[in-house]
Order: structure tokens, then C-alpha cells, then sequence
């Protein structure tokens, strides 16, 4: 099938998705099922929507039988980007059937709308974007549908376009306010009465961010908490100790619970704190609350520095692999699949807690725990 009547093709695939899902792919997406007391297995999600006949397909054989799939991936920020990029290498292989324009685009988006530009020139088969922001999406994503590429969205969402077959990620949203729910229960066990927060947060206008932020400060409106800063590390190691060193400054002595965005921001916070005597952790003065659960955040959750922390799944490729398996056969892939996420922290750490009034489970974080993590 050639590329452009393909793209009738793809129109008409995004809308069934779409419609299937009730609504727009650039919405929030649903909340997900409480967390499993038991770590999941991390190779799959849940499997897309069904098959259809295989005259359908889309041709990919032009790459000597290997289907060509551009990848503009955020960059090299963080564990967590670590483990997404060797997922979706490992998946999109030449073994299995895959040829892998992988761009790193360091975090730059004007280089990311490069990226997809580039993949249209090579004529891929199948793009995927994790979009670094949120919103300037709309032109490049009209573009490839021009083209006749379908784009299969990973990880943080875009919001301001629809022209995209599937998102496969995690629930930022729902990952702040397993926070904010998770401190409440905890605090309240501990009796501490006041709450004077920090937040380090993650890329600014990064779906990752926004959720993250809005689903803690949902917690925290409602509770009475006092923000008393909020500044973006950008997902870094270096970004986090420099703006931790800069609270340490301005609110010694202030604030007993420091929220960073992922597990990088986390470990240059533990420096700068480390660095300006104070003390964090279970058991000590600041509550440490960190996203991500990478290998190294739950070597610090046991190591008792970081008091709780709230995973973002990054093993979507194998689930993207399937959205791309469906629309080879013809069928309609489901418009937003959702990863699952684990809550983490030591047994004492561990509180019953409900978020959008549904139960959560948290998982004590073990020597097993930690060697099957990413
Ligand atoms: O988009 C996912 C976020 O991006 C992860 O939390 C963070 O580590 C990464 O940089």
C-alpha cells in the first residue's frame, strides 16, 4: 500500500481509536488500577484492541522485509531515559524485524521537530515521539499524516494535537497524587501537623511535570500544606543538587518535605543537603519523596534517604511493538494504553492510603525488589 492512500487509511484508524476510547487521544488519561501488592512483571502493559484482516496492512517491506521505525527520543537526562532507550532498542531490533533511526535530542525540541522531520524524508514506516513538552505538536504531526506515517506516541503525551494513532505511557497525574495521598496517611501515622514543602521539578511543560505537580498540589490545596517553593531541575542529577543547594539557602530550617520529580533531581538533592547538614529520610527532620523507582532511587529508598518512592514504568516499548504488530494486520490499536506503576517504600514507610477513592498497594522495597527493577 502506498504512503499516501495510506494516510486515508490512518485517518480513518485514529478516529475508530479515538472514538473506541470515547474521546479525544489528547486527554487525560484514565486513571489506572491500583497498584499490585507484588511487583508486576515489567516486560508488558496491557495488550492494544484486536486484529483485522491482514489485506489491510500497511507495507513495510521496503527495507529488505525489516519494518523502518524512526524513534526521536527526550535524550540522556536520567536513569529512567537509561532504561526507556534500551527497552525500545532492544525491542525495535534488526532480530526482530526492526530497522531503528534512534535520534537523542538532548532535550531540545526545536531539534525533536527536526528529528520527526527527518524520519518523514527517510520515508519510515512508523514514527514514535516521547514529546519533551507537551504542546507545539500540531504542524510536524499534520506533516507525517501527509505523509501517510503513522505515529505512535510514547511515554509523556501531546496535547495540543490529536493526530497520533496511540499513546502508551504512565499516569503523571495519578503518580502525584499517590504522593500527596501517600504523605497525608504518613504524616498523619507520624503525627506531624504542619507541612512546609519544596518541589524540584521535572522539564518544565513536560506532561511528566505537569501531572506530577498538579496531582500533588491537588493533595496539598486540600490538606493545607505550605508550598513554600517550586523550581525545575530539569530531570537532572546536576539540575537537582543546584536547586536544593539554592532552598537549602533560602528556607534552612523551614521545610520538612522536599518532592523531587524523578530519582535524578532526588540524588542531587540528597548532595546539596548532605552538603548543607540536613539531615532527610525516615527518622530525620525532611521527608524525601522522589518519582521514577529506577534501580538507584530504590537502592536510596533502602539505604533510608529517600522516604517514598512513586514509579513511572519506562518498559512501554514492548507494548508500542504491539500497537505497530496491530496495524500491520489492519486493526485498530486502542488510543491510550496505560503502563502500570508501583508505589515503593520500607515496611515502616508503607501506609494504607486510596487515590481518587480507589485503594492502593505499596510495595516493600527488598534486595528481590530492587535486583528486578530497571
Ligand atoms: O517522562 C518521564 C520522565 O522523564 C521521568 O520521570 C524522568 O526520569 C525522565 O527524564
Amino acid at each position: 500500500m502506498k504512503k499516501k492512500v495510506l494516510a486515508s487509511v490512518l485517518a480513518a484508524v485514529m478516529i475508530a481509536g479515538l472514538t473506541a476510547c470515547g474521546g479525544q487521544a489528547a486527554a487525560p488519561a484514565p486513571a489506572p488500577e491500583a497498584p499490585a501488592a507484588e511487583a508486576p512483571a515489567k516486560e508488558e502493559a496491557e495488550a492494544p484492541a484486536e486484529e483485522a484482516p491482514a489485506e489491510e496492512a500497511p507495507a513495510a517491506e521496503e527495507a529488505g522485509g525489516l519494518i523502518s521505525v524512526g524513534f526521536a527520543q527526550v535524550g540522556h537526562e536520567s536513569d529512567w531515559r537509561t532504561a526507556s532507550t534500551k527497552s525500545c532498542q532492544d525491542v525495535f531490533s534488526e532480530a526482530n524485524g526492526y530497522n531503528l533511526s534512534f535520534v537523542d535530542c538532548d532535550n531540545d525540541s526545536a531539534a525533536q521537530l527536526e528529528a520527526v522531520r527527518s524520519f518523514i524524508e527517510q520515508d519510515v514506516d512508523y514514527i514514535i515521539i516521547d514529546p519533551i513538552v507537551s504542546t507545539g505538536w500540531d504542524t510536524v504531526l499534520g506533516e507525517c499524516e501527509e505523509a501517510g506515517i503513522p505515529v505512535i506516541v510514547i511515554d509523556r503525551t501531546i496535547d495540543d494535537s490529536d493526530k497520533y494513532v496511540s499513546w502508551v505511557g504512565s499516569d503523571f497525574l495519578t503518580e502525584g497524587k499517590a504522593a500527596g495521598e501517600w504523605l497525608k496517611a504518613y504524616a498523619a501515622k507520624q503525627g506531624i501537623s504542619e507541612i512546609n514543602y519544596l518541589i524540584i521539578q521535572g522539564t518544565t511543560g513536560s506532561s511528566a511535570q505537569i501531572g506530577r505537580t498538579d496531582g500533588f498540589r491537588e493533595i496539598a490545596k486540600a490538606e493545607g500544606w505550605n508550598e513554600l517553593d517550586a523550581q525545575t531541575g530539569d530531570f537532572t542529577e546536576a539540575g537537582g543538587q543546584e536547586v536544593m543547594e539554592s532552598f537549602c539557602k533560602s528556607y534552612a530550617g523551614k521545610f520538612n518535605v522536599v518532592i523531587c520529580e524523578n530519582d535524578n533531581e532526588a540524588f542531587g538533592a540528597m548532595t546539596a543537603m548532605d552538603n548543607a547538614g540536613v539531615k532527610y529520610g525516615p527518622g530525620n527532620d525532611v521527608i524525601l519523596i522522589s518519582y521514577d523507582a529506577c534501580t538507584a532511587g530504590l537502592k536510596e529508598v533502602q539505604a533510608g534517604k529517600i522516604t517514598a518512592d512513586f514509579e513511572c514504568n519506562p518498559l512501554a516499548a514492548p507494548t508500542v511493538e504491539k500497537v505497530i504488530q496491530t496495524l500491520q494486520s489492519g486493526g485498530t490499536p486502542e488510543a491510550q494504553i496505560l503502563v502500570p506503576d508501583n508505589w515503593y517504600a520500607l515496611k515502616d514507610q508503607i501506609v494504607d492510603f486510596s487515590v481518587d477513592g480507589n485503594a492502593q498497594s505499596m510495595t516493600e522495597v527488598t534486595d528481590a525488589v530492587i535486583e528486578a527493577q530497571y
